[in-house]
């Protein structure tokens, strides 16, 4: 088989988290010839995920903006996609997730008959507003796409509703367990002033469609929790994004149990999940770790596309409301039963294999058209 050209394509943090391992992957076959393309629509927290994993970009479109608009953004990003597309002319191009970046990869693919595999496919809430933009984006890329790479089979079976072809699906688990793995073994110190003897409670917050009321509603439930329980220590790794930093910084810089840190690299991010008693996100790539790491989740959202480990009661959904945020949370504090119940440690979305599964199927696939 001759060589065949991947080009893997990076904006934001959880997408270089999540592809990590499959270019890693990859570059390990002597089949594939792998080109990463970072979009950079986040800078620093790209480059922060890349360093980590070892990954050197071939191609920086460099997009970011301060407090970037989604149409400006998509209109860069596509322009900047289109012309890398027809100069490398990839065999195939991988995109991850529903960022602004895949569904602008996915729509440059199509524009320059590209085929498109999608990392992390199927994942629904069935509210096209809800997250926003995330789920548009997702059913977009997924229209759009040749392979889709479900990380479960509710995100599969999404799939098969909407119509895709059950042979263009391959069940993988989510690729963001085998980097969880890969970090988890490398065991990073968290420091920070993080005293080891006190709780911790570990909150991150940055989705779009809680800008404005509903953060500042988290934060006042935030508020009140820290002051409430003294002897426990928060630690909120703060997203750059200015619509979160400000308000964040606002409400909570002045607690003396509250640490407000930079976006933490991947490695101490994980040291500091293991780390905590507790976690409190409105992240869709914590909502898939911490179950694996038997840490007891309460989500700052409303609905989640990633319904498996609420089933499994070891994620809860309190929404961006502070009282919920107060009553679930002191009770997991001064409960003990409560907290083991959802501190039982299951992984429903990944076993650590989900590169390695991608790339047999593209292997395969590559293969039989040879
Ligand atoms: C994006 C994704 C979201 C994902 C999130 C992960 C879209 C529409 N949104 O949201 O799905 O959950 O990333 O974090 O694709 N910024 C920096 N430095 C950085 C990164 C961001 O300063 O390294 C600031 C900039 O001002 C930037 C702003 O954050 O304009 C927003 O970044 P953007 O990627 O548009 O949105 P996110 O909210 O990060
Ligand atoms: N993460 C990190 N450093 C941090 C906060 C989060 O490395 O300070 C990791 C986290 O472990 C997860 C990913 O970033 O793998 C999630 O990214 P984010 O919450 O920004 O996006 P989402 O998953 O909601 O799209």
């Amino acid at each position: 088989m001759t060589p065949k050209t991947i080009l893997c394509v990076v904006g934001t943090r959880p997408e270089a988290i999540k592809m990590a391992p499959v270019i890693l992957a990859l570059r390990a076959e002597p089949w594939a010839r792998v080109r990463v393309l970072a979009t950079a629509q986040h800078r620093a927290m790209l480059d922060q995920v890349l360093q980590g994993f070892g990954i050197v970009a071939d191609v920086d479109l460099d997009v970011m903006r301060p407090n970037q608009a989604l149409s400006a953004l998509t209109a860069r990003l596509l322009c900047g996609l289109d012309e890398v597309l027809k100069a490398e002319r990839p065999d195939l191009v991988l995109v991850q997730g529903d960022t602004t970046t895949a569904l602008s990869a996915a729509l440059a693919c199509f524009y320059q008959n590209v085929p498109l595999g999608h990392v992390e496919a199927g994942l629904r809430t069935g509210d096209l507003r809800n997250p926003f933009p995330e789920e548009a984006n997702r059913v977009l890329a997924a229209r759009l796409a040749s392979w889709h790479f479900a990380p479960t089979a509710g995100a599969r079976d999404n799939l098969l509703r909407e119509g895709v072809d059950a042979g263009r699906i391959v069940l993988t688990g989510n690729t963001v367990i085998d980097a969880l793995l890969m970090t988890a073994a490398s065991a990073a110190e968290l420091d920070l002033g993080v005293d080891p003897a006190r709780r911790l409670v570990l909150v991150t917050s940055h989705r779009r469609e809680n800008f404005g009321a509903p953060l500042r509603e988290i934060c006042r439930g935030l508020r009140e929790l820290a002051q409430r329980n003294p002897d426990v220590q928060f630690l909120f790794p703060v997203h750059p994004n200015p619509n979160v930093r400000d308000v964040v910084h606002q409400a909570l810089a002045d607690l003396p149990n509250f640490i407000l840190s930079e976006p933490l690299d991947y490695a101490r991010f994980v040291a500091a999940m293991r780390a905590a008693h507790l976690i409190l996100t409105d992240s869709g790539g914590v909502q898939e770790e911490a179950p694996a790491l038997g840490k007891p989740v309460l989500v700052l959202r409303d609905e989640t596309e990633r319904p498996e480990a609420v089933a499994e009661g070891v994620v809860k959904l309190v929404g961006p409301h502070a009282q919920g945020i107060v009553d679930h949370a002191q009770r997991l504090l001064d409960d003990a039963q409560a907290w083991r119940e959802m501190a039982r440690g299951v992984s429903p979305y990944g076993d650590g294999r989900a590169a390695e599964r991608i790339v047999q199927a593209l292997l395969g696939d590559f293969a039989r058209c040879a």
